[in-house]
C-alpha cells in the first residue's frame, strides 16, 4: 500500500467499522532519507506486535480513519468533540496534531490526495496495543477481577471527564478500548472512537449509533428516550461483564454488574445515578480487600 493520504502513508489497516476504516499511518515527511526502510521497519513492529509507545512517538505514528463522504459526519463529530483542548485526558485518544504539535502541515480532518472527491480523514494518534475485543477472542484476559476492576476503574475516570464537558461516549464495547501492558498487572486503556458520541445539550435528532449488546435497551427501538449518562453506564458494565465471564465470582463485582446493566434505566440509576459513583463503586471494591481476601493481586 503506497498511498499517501493528508501528507500520510499508510501501513496497515488497523480495523473497519462501520463507519470508518482506520489505517496505522507514518507522517510523509519523517520519511525523507530512509524512507523505504522506515517503512518497513513499522510495518515489522506492528506485525510483531513491537510497537511499544516510545517507539510510537519517536515515528510519529498516526492512525487515520477515513470515511466516505456518505459517512462522514460522523468523523465531523468525532473532530469536533476531539478539537476541544479540555477534551484532553490520559486514559481518551487524542488527535495527531494534539501529540505532535509541531506536525505542521498535517491536517487533523479533511482529505487531500488519493480520492479526496470520496473520502474524508481524521487524523489520530496512533496508540499501540491491543483492543479488548482482540484480547478477548484470543483468550488473552487474564482470568482475575482485579486485572477487570483496574482496566474499568481508568474507562470510568475517561467516561466522568467526558460526562463532566456534557459528552457520551455511547457505544462502549471491547472493539473501542485499547490496552497496553495488557499481560502484566498495570493495564493502561485508551478509550477511543468518539463517532457515536452524543451531546447532552444536543443530541443527534435523527439517528442512534450504539452497539447491540452494549447500548443500553432505552436507547434502542423506534421511540428510544433521550440520551443520559446511564447509556455509559450500562455500556462499562457490560463491558466489565465480558471481562469477568471466565473469573472467580465475587459477590460484590456481581451486584455492580446487575445494578449497571439493570434494563430499567429508572432502576439503573437508583443504585448508579453517575458515572463517578461507578468510579466510587470501583474503589471501594479495590481498597476493601475483606470484600474478596487474597484477590487484589493479579495473578498472570
Ligand atoms: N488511535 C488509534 N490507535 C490505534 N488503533 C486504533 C486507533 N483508532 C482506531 N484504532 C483501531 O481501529 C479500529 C477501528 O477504529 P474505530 O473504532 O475508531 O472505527 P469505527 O469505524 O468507528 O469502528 P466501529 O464503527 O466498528 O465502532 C479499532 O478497533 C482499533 O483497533
Ligand atoms: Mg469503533
Amino acid at each position: 500500500m503506497a498511498s499517501i493520504i493528508n501528507g500520510f502513508q499508510l501501513i496497515a489497516r488497523l480495523g473497519r467499522g462501520g463507519q470508518a476504516t482506520t489505517y496505522l499511518a507514518l507522517p510523509a515527511h519523517h520519511e525523507r532519507g530512509g524512507q523505504r526502510s522506515r517503512h518497513l521497519l513499522v510495518q515489522l513492529g506492528f506485525r510483531t506486535g513491537r510497537i511499544s509507545l516510545r517507539r510510537a512517538q519517536r515515528w510519529g505514528l498516526g492512525a487515520l480513519k477515513l470515511a466516505s463522504s456518505a459517512t462522514a459526519t460522523s468523523l465531523y463529530a468525532e473532530h469536533t468533540i476531539l478539537a476541544a483542548p479540555q477534551m484532553r485526558h490520559p486514559h481518551l485518544v487524542c488527535l495527531y496534531r494534539q501529540r505532535f504539535p509541531e506536525a505542521l502541515g498535517q491536517r487533523n480532518l479533511g482529505l487531500r490526495g488519493a480520492g479526496a472527491q470520496q473520502r474524508v480523514a481524521l487524523a489520530l494518534a496512533y496508540e499501540p496495543g491491543q483492543s479488548l475485543a482482540q484480547l478477548l477472542v484470543r483468550r488473552q484476559v487474564p482470568r482475575d477481577p482485579a486485572w477487570a476492576i483496574k482496566l474499568a476503574q481508568q474507562l470510568a475516570d475517561a467516561l466522568s471527564h467526558l460526562h463532566r464537558h456534557g459528552i457520551l461516549h455511547h457505544d462502549l464495547h471491547p472493539a473501542n478500548v485499547l490496552v497496553q501492558h495488557a499481560s502484566t498487572n498495570q493495564p493502561y486503556v485508551r478509550l477511543i472512537d468518539l463517532g457515536a458520541a452524543e451531546r447532552l445539550a444536543a443530541p443527534r435528532r435523527y439517528a442512534v449509533y450504539g452497539t447491540p449488546g452494549y447500548l443500553a435497551p432505552e436507547r434502542m427501538g423506534a421511540d428510544p428516550a433521550p440520551p443520559s449518562p446511564l447509556v455509559d453506564v450500562y455500556g462499562l458494565g457490560k463491558l466489565l461483564a465480558a471481562l469477568t465471564a471466565h473469573t472467580y465470582p465475587l459477590p460484590a463485582l456481581r451486584t455492580l454488574i446487575e445494578q449497571a446493566t439493570a434494563t430499567d434505566p429508572a432502576q439503573r440509576g437508583r443504585s448508579i445515578p453517575h458515572m463517578a459513583c461507578f468510579q466510587a463503586r470501583l474503589h471501594e471494591l479495590c481498597t476493601h480487600s475483606t470484600t474478596f481476601p487474597g484477590m487484589l493481586e493479579c495473578r498472570l
